[in-house]
């Protein structure tokens, strides 16, 4: 059994209304809650977060580092294009983690395009909505047990 915390960055708290042709209809909640019971059926604990403020994030990726958590599943909405400074929390925890976007950063503004996580995740995901996070979530059970195996 793994710890998993799936951490959301700014706006995503408005998921559901927030540009719904672009983020889907899909609550923040309703996402949390789904991938709290996949966890469960995988074999997994996993704790939710959610900020609009970055040294809020950083104190959660700080504090995942003192909980043992095995690993996070990340969207930094757009702290993507912008925060060294999580991307050096990151760093200094070296919690293994997967960066999602529920949009496809690549086929929007060039701006969205710059990540600050990506070379430093074990992998990534866009574009599929709400659903890419029971992808990233099956993804990183796989991760954890192939690396308890090893
Ligand atoms: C996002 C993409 C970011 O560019 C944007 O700032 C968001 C949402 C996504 O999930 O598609 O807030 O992270």
């Amino acid at each position: 059994m793994s710890k998993f915390l799936l951490l959301n960055g700014p706006n995503l708290n408005l998921l559901g209304s927030r540009e719904p042709e672009v983020y889907g209809a899909t609550q923040l909640d309703d996402i949390e809650a789904n991938c709290i019971e996949l966890a469960e059926e995988l074999g997994h604990t996993l704790d939710c977060y959610q900020s609009n403020a970055e040294h809020e994030l950083i104190d959660r990726v700080q504090k995942a580092a003192k909980d043992g958590v095995d690993f996070i599943i990340f969207n930094p909405g757009a702290y993507r294009h912008t925060s060294i400074a999580i991307r050096d929390a990151f760093l200094a925890v070296d919690i293994p983690f997967i960066e999602i976007h529920l949009s496809n950063t690549f086929a929007r503004e060039e701006f969205r395009h710059n990540s600050y996580f990506s070379d430093i995740a074990v992998s990534c995901l866009f574009g599929f909505g709400a659903f890419g996070y029971d992808l990233a979530l099956i993804a990183a059970s796989e991760y954890v047990v192939d690396a308890e195996e090893e």
